[in-house]
């Protein structure tokens, strides 16, 4: 008759085990990945977006330049915080000139625009890319850091990301933080912080 004394507790813990523990086993072997992001649920192009200087692939976007265009895209939404996060792969070869930016910016505003840039500067052939990162806030800019990656950033794909929140800016690549920038406005008006909502 032990199960007459058996505590509700327990009933309940069992109950929360079959239901977690059940789905994670019937997704074996294969690891759980993330629900796939669909670009047009998200994304409109911004330009370039003919086919040829960008190629829409629903979760992966190529794009090309050439002399008449290259092309860009941006997201739906504005945000007033979060964490913008891409993988990207830079063109190769000869790419002197070349600026391939990935950035989070408050509408086009004259003057006053905010803005958090990685930008990638192409090089002659055998030069590496250089990334660049920098930070508007009521559109003083001035606050380029440029950056040797410690990778070829167009032999493959890595991870760029961009933390926005109450306290903190922060910038990671590949998960390491390369660039911080603390929410010290409340010490005065020369401590500048991005504040309007972004577009990614
Ligand atoms: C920065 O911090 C101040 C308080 O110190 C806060 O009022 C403000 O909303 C913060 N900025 C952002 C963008 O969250």
């Amino acid at each position: 008759m032990a199960f007459q004394v058996r505590p509700p507790w327990l009933l309940l813990l069992h109950f929360i085990a079959v239901i977690f523990i059940l789905p994670a086993m019937a997704s074996l072997p294969a690891p759980p990945s993330p629900p796939a992001t669909v670009f047009d649920d998200n994304y409109v192009v911004a330009y370039g977006g003919d086919g040829y200087h960008m190629i829409n692939q629903g979760t992966e976007i190529r794009l090309t330049m050439d002399r008449s265009s290259g092309a860009g895209f941006r997201s739906k939404l504005a945000y007033g915080s979060g964490f913008f996060h891409m993988r990207i792969k830079v063109p190769a070869g000869y790419t002197a000139g070349v600026v391939t930016a990935y950035y989070v910016a408050s509408e086009p505003e004259r003057d006053v625009q905010d803005e958090v840039d990685f930008e990638f500067l192409g090089d002659t052939d055998g030069n590496p890319t250089t990334l660049q990162t920098n930070v508007f806030v009521n559109g003083h800019g001035d606050r380029e850091q440029r950056l040797r990656l410690w990778f070829d950033p167009a032999a493959d794909f890595h991870d760029y990301a961009i933390l926005w929140n109450p306290s903190h800016l922060v910038m990671f690549v590949d998960g390491t933080p390369v660039r911080v920038l603390k929410n010290l406005t409340s010490r005065g008006p020369e401590y500048e912080f991005p504040a309007k909502p972004m577009r990614a």
